[in-house]
């Protein structure tokens, strides 16, 4: 078995289990071995003889099975693999992974693995949207499982929304993403991306033009270098890439704790567009209009979470890159902005909007550095996410 090369796929018994069929003729064209564990629910929607039959093993479905205890214990089993795949992962199988339950084979492999773990929810809408499921959600991104999906669509339920489980092909290119091995391999990398919004009322926000491209970008370019990426993004236009551990977030305050609960990490990106300020206390209902009065808000600043970070006494990453988008002198005052905040890195950019670079698919950066300022050309986003991830890895490996 060559060492990368290898997911155990748990399919738990939801109608898009049919789905996973597809992803494991996928997985093995693109030369991943899969090694299968059917819930017995997933057993009711697709055979195991199927299962077998496409993936070339044997398929594994119960935890007392004795017979399978003796050739490979549940512990073997949950190791073999350098990723766990769930596909479909049901919301009962994930509440259960949540709480840490291990009443299946499934559940027991989630639990006795070391081995990064991938889900692909698969649910109707309601089940999804659901505040549990989202809790559980929430604390399984903060165990360190992935997700790849859901998507939005229409649903064998007959109902449209998001639930759908991810497209077979979609899942298959989140597993090479994270089976990639490359200088990044091994290290844990936070990068921040996007806008925040920053609540007036429940219907009301302060937020700014950036789209998350170039966080965005830079999160798939570091994730292709093998790194283990967690992308912590506010609302942004782009979508967050696929093989990554995606926290949404909303204000600089949530934003702040997402950064804080993935450390350790070996280095931290600020691409992120925060708001400087928020509103000192939000309306807890909307504000109505009061005659010719435009009401009058009371702002108070955002914690620098760039700052925060680079200041750390203990646990500082060991890179730390913030963005400086400047309209005027850019590099006299990415320069300033670079010791006043205390980070090692500061890519800045001239926002001028003649410049086209904020939302748009260019960008010019200089990196300034302790050594001194580098300006690059004008290229694109990706362009300049690469060079900068080759940067990265060049410095967190020397
Ligand atoms: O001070 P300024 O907003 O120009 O700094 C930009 C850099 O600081 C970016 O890397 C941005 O992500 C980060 N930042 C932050 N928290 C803030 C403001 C900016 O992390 N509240």
């Amino acid at each position: 078995m060559a060492p990368g090369n290898r997911v155990l796929l748990i399919i738990s018994g939801g109608i898009a289990a049919y789905k996973s069929l597809e992803l494991i003729r996928l997985l093995k064209k693109s030369g991943i071995d899969v090694s299968p564990v059917m819930t017995p629910s997933a057993a009711e929607f697709v055979t195991p003889l199927s299962v077998s039959a496409l993936s070339g093993e044997k398929v594994y479905t119960s935890l007392f099975d004795l017979t399978d205890e003796a050739e490979m214990g549940h512990i073997q089993l949950s190791r073999v693999a350098d990723l766990v795949v769930v596909a479909p992962a049901t919301a009962h199988l994930m509440a259960r992974a949540a709480q840490g339950q291990a009443d299946d084979l499934a559940t027991t492999v989630l639990l006795a693995t070391d081995t990064p773990v991938l889900m692909a929810p698969a649910m109707n809408v309601r089940m999804w949207d659901h505040p549990a499921t989202q809790r559980n959600c929430e604390q399984l991104v903060r165990d360190g499982v992935q997700f790849v999906g859901p998507n939005k669509g229409s649903m064998a339920c007959g109902e449209y929304g998001s639930g759908r489980m991810a497209e077979p092909s979609e899942i298959c290119q989140a597993v090479q993403a994270r089976l990639t091995t490359g200088p990044l391999t091994g290290k844990k990398i936070v990068v921040t991306s996007g806008p925040t919004h920053e609540p007036i009322d429940p219907v009301r926000y302060i937020a700014n033009r950036s789209s998350g491209a170039q966080g965005t970008a830079l999160a798939v370019a570091l994730r292709d270098l093998g790194a283990d990426v967690t992308f912590v993004t506010g609302p942004a236009d782009v979508a967050p890439p696929q093989g990554v551990r995606v926290v949404s977030v909303q204000t600089a305050f949530e934003m702040q704790l997402a950064v804080s609960e993935a450390l350790p990490a070996d280095a931290a990106i600020f691409a992120a567009a925060v708001s400087d300020f928020r509103i000192a206390q939000p309306n807890s209902s909307k504000i109505k209009k009061d005659g010719d009065a435009a009401p009058q808000l009371e702002f108070a600043l955002n914690p620098d979470i760039l700052a925060g970070i680079a200041q750390l006494q203990d646990g500082r990453p060991g890179l730390v890159v913030g963005f400086a988008a400047e309209t005027d002198d850019v590099i006299a005052h990415a320069t300033a902005k670079r010791s006043r905040k205390g980070c090692d890195w500061i890519v800045a950019n001239d926002v001028r909007p003649d410049t086209g670079i904020m939302g748009g698919t260019e960008n010019a950066v200089t990196l300034i550095t302790a050594s001194g300022s580098e300006s690059w050309p004008r290229m694109s986003k990706t362009a300049v996410a690469q060079a900068l991830a080759q940067r990265i890895a060049d410095t967190l490996s020397e």
